[in-house]
């Protein structure tokens, strides 16, 4: 009987972990059909009419050199570096931006924990499919006090789809991060930096910055090259910190290798500059209502319980443990808002409110099996 009881909890438990989903979300990296009432908000847009990339048999965007490199009329990042003024690409000198792209996985708790630990914070661009799959550590993110930002729903090569599957793209993703953790994200990061300016009207038109890089780890190639030497992340790290005054730097906490590295080389990096989310260290809110992340009274407690160094020697994980940010924020209005007067207070409420409800529905579906079991 106690072995049946152990099996009804678990079996509520796993319940009530989708219960915090309403949404009916698209196949986990499948390029998902928007919502046909998103459609309305390109509708007015000012959309360049800018070919189609072709893609190969494995989705990836071919470099059409005689066409896009010879003219780069639509400023395509990935084949020829080109930016906008509305990119965020790096931070100021002195600065460093850290952030995270493919998360959350199994195998980013350990990142969290070391972030937690050093009281280091970093923007996260997060896969909705993989937020779907991995709701508690996108809410863990955000009680962290780090930037919550959007890698795309499928991680598809945007410019090679049409302008309603990119739409498709940003709005399921803001969707899963806005259920999963009750803030609405304005960064997005194009997979492989794969953006022209037809995607970026279309982000625009959806209230979306396109945030790059311009330090690359090429962490990414360790499932991908097999003659590639993970102390080459190492090599290039200590060669940025003797030759880049600023930038922000490209990681992915996919694999455990990436995790590992991305844990070995932070100090270095903390030691040369003042290491921040891309958001706070361009003024700019991360999130669409212009608050900024803080930490969570709850966030001391999750790291007491999955961390026991947390608390041991970082008294400041606390509820008081506020992220300053460094400058005042630009919220969507253009209005500037001191940091004082950003509380979080949406998001927070919209998040507990998420929990409450999944607690509840795990309590009723518990006494429902029960009483059917009994
Ligand atoms: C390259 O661009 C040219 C000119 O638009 C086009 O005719 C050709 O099909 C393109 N090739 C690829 C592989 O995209
Ligand atoms: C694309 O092709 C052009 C011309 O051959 C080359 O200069 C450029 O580096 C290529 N870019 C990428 C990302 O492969
Ligand atoms: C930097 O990384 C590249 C490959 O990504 C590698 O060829 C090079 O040796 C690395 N530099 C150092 C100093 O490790």
């Amino acid at each position: 009987m106690a072995v049946l009881n152990r099996l009804f909890l678990i079996a509520s438990l796993a319940l009530a972990a989708n219960a915090q989903f309403t949404e009916t979300y698209p196949a986990d990296g499948s390029v998902p059909t928007p919502k046909a009432e998103w459609l309305q908000l390109i509708a007015n847009a000012n959309i360049p009419n800018a070919p189609l990339v072709k893609a190969n048999e494995n989705g990836k965007a071919m470099n059409n050199s005689s066409y896009i490199v010879s003219t780069d009329n639509y400023c395509d990042w990935s084949f020829t570096g080109c930016t906008r003024e509305t990119d965020i690409v790096t931070c100021p000198s002195g600065e460093w931006g850290l952030t995270y792209d493919d998360g959350p996985t199994e195998f980013s708790p350990a990142l969290y924990d070391f972030l937690d630990k050093t009281q280091q914070k970093a923007t996260f661009f997060l896969i909705g499919g993989q937020v779907v799959k991995f709701p508690d550590h996108a809410k863990r993110l955000h009680q962290s006090g780090h930037e919550l930002a959007m890698h795309t729903w499928s991680h598809s090569y945007l410019t090679t789809l049409t302008n309603e599957q990119i739409v498709g793209e940003l709005k399921w993703n803001e969707l899963a991060i806005k259920e999963a953790t009750g803030v609405t994200p304005k960064f997005f990061r194009p997979p492989y930096g794969d953006i022209d300016d037809r995607v970026r009207a279309i982000a625009t038109a959806l209230g979306f910055t396109p945030v790059i890089w311009d330090h690359d780890t090429n962490d990414w190639k360790v499932s991908e090259d097999s003659s590639f030497n993970v102390d080459w992340i190492d090599g290039n790290v200590t060669e940025w910190t003797q030759t880049a005054s600023n930038g922000v730097s490209l990681e992915h906490d996919l694999y455990q290798s990436t995790v590992d590295a991305a844990i070995r080389i932070l100090p270095a990096l903390q030691a040369k500059y003042k290491v921040m989310p891309v958001g706070a260290c361009n003024g700019v809110s991360p999130y669409k209502d212009g608050t900024v992340p803080v930490v969570s009274a709850s966030a001391s407690s999750a790291a007491a319980s999955s961390s026991a160094p947390v608390s041991a020697s970082a008294p400041a994980a606390t509820a008081s443990a506020s992220v300053a940010p460094s400058k005042a924020v630009a919220g969507n209005n253009g209005k500037s808002a001191s940091a004082s007067s950003q509380p979080s207070a949406t998001g927070e409420s919209a998040a507990s409110h998420t929990v409450s409800r999944t607690a509840l529905g795990g309590l009723l579906i518990t006494a429902a099996l029960s009483f059917v079991f009994a």
